[in-house]
């Protein structure tokens, strides 16, 4: 006789965003193991609207208290009655409730940003299920929020489809046999292009991206591989690697999400369709299986698999994460919130593609090398790093940042 399936009870940090919209998806079609408590958007209220009329959750939070404003306009105009509205709330501390609420036994965590930050590290702390998503949790944190975990004994389970088919890997041997982790990577839209085409790159076409559909920041991290780096930093602190165990691999086709090497030389590759919903319905389930979110991958129809070496010339930012991950202390931090200051910088119009990594390694240069000792250190670094980087990228001229 099957086991009745475990009933979760969730909270959603960023449901509105891709992986949120994701997960809602996977929850709709399993409503007899998921029941949500919490939903948390930043300010796209009416998708955070019809999410409520749908899901029923017992607290909604927004970023700001502008958010929270709009939020109770778009309910008393809807269909709800008043006497079935959820709680609302907003800003950093309401998040934080809500991932720590005692009736909550799950946080997915999909805000994008360092906004997601300390909700995701005190779910932590109380021993919770994380299915992780953001990425900024591990890159800024990794080691807080690691030990952590082994304190607290909480479960956290990657999203992020590598680092989720590594995990599943790794469940057919032990730890101690591992050699190595091999990372696939799309290569993103410009994987073939050379560095003339780079330098006149534009957002559109950045935003183009061949294989996944994500939110804005991290599809420009795809094309210039800076997603990968932050991957691998991720994978180092999710599975206690050292960075030169872990080699990056290109796979145009995204279908061989992650593989891992045994010390005989076996390698095991975790295969699944190229959709968001595999990896987070894992999440939530794991140790079970159920029934697959997406169609299943078709063995009859013909296909070809590409795996190639990266081009660490052309994407330098792939190279500097290793060499930060190395440097360890707030290295990893200083790289986000520059990377995120020059992504938006890029997007605005105000800088270069190729100058994405300028402004980075030069913050990463001129930016004190620091031993976080908590969360609020973090978010510290983090808003230092960011004043650095916008000095920067708002001075850029072609060639002059270093100046
Ligand atoms: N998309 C993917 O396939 C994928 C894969 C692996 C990992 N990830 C990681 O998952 C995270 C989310 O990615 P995404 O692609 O889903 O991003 P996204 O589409 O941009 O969504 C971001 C979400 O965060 C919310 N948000 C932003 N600031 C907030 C704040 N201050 N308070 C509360 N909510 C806030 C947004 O709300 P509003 O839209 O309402 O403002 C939205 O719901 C990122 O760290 C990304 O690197 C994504």
């Amino acid at each position: 006789m099957m086991a009745k399936p475990v009933m979760r009870t969730l909270t959603l940090l960023g449901s509105t965003g891709s992986i949120g919209t994701s997960t809602l998806d996977v929850v709709r079609r399993n409503r007899h193991q998921f029941q949500v408590y919490a939903l948390a958007a930043g300010g796209n209220v009416e998708a955070l609207t019809s999410q409520i009329l749908e899901f029923q959750p017992r607290v909604a939070v927004v970023a700001t208290a502008a958010a929270l404003a709009r939020l109770t306009r778009a309910l008393a105009d809807s269909s709800l009655n008043r006497s079935d509205w959820p709680e609302l709330s907003s800003g950093e501390h309401a998040l934080v409730e809500i991932a720590t609420a005692s009736e909550v036994d799950t946080v997915l965590s999909a805000i994008v940003g360092v906004a997601g930050l300390e909700a995701t590290y005190e779910a932590v702390c109380r021993g919770k299920r994380i299915g992780l998503a953001n990425k900024e949790v591990l890159v800024s944190a990794g080691k807080l929020v690691m030990d952590a975990v082994r304190q607290h004994a909480a479960e956290l389970i990657p999203v992020d489809s590598e680092h989720n088919g590594a995990h599943q890997c790794l469940r057919a041997g032990s730890r101690g046999q591992v050699t190595k982790l091999i990372l696939t990577a799309s290569g993103g839209p410009f994987r073939n292009a050379t560095a003339e085409i780079l330098a006149r790159v534009t957002p559109e076409q950045a935003l183009n991206h061949p294989t996944w559909r994500m939110g804005n920041r991290i599809t420009i991290d795809s094309a210039t591989l800076m997603n990968k780096g932050f991957e691998v930093i991720e994978a180092c602190w999710l599975f206690d690697f050292a960075p030169s165990q872990i080699d990056v691999v290109i796979h145009p086709q995204s279908t061989v999400h992650a593989m891992i090497e045994y010390s005989d030389g076996s390698v095991l590759a975790q295969i699944s369709a190229t959709d968001m919903r595999m990896p987070i319905q894992y999440a939530l389930t794991w140790p079970d299986r159920c029934e697959a979110p997406v169609p299943k991958i078709d063995w009859t129809a013909a296909r070809k698999w590409e795996f190639h070496a990266p081009d660490y010339q052309r994407f330098p930012l792939l190279r500097l994460a290793y060499e930060c991950q190395e440097t360890g202390g707030s290295a990893t931090c200083t790289l986000n919130a520059a990377d995120e200051v020059a992504v938006e910088a890029f997007l605005s119009g105000a800088l270069p593609f190729l100058s994405i990594y300028e402004i980075v390694a030069e913050t990463l240069s001129r930016a004190p090398s620091r031993t976080p000792h908590s969360i609020g250190d973090i978010l510290e670094i983090d808003r230092e790093s960011r004043v650095l980087a916008r000095e920067l990228a708002s001075a850029y001229r072609p060639n002059a940042v270093t100046a």
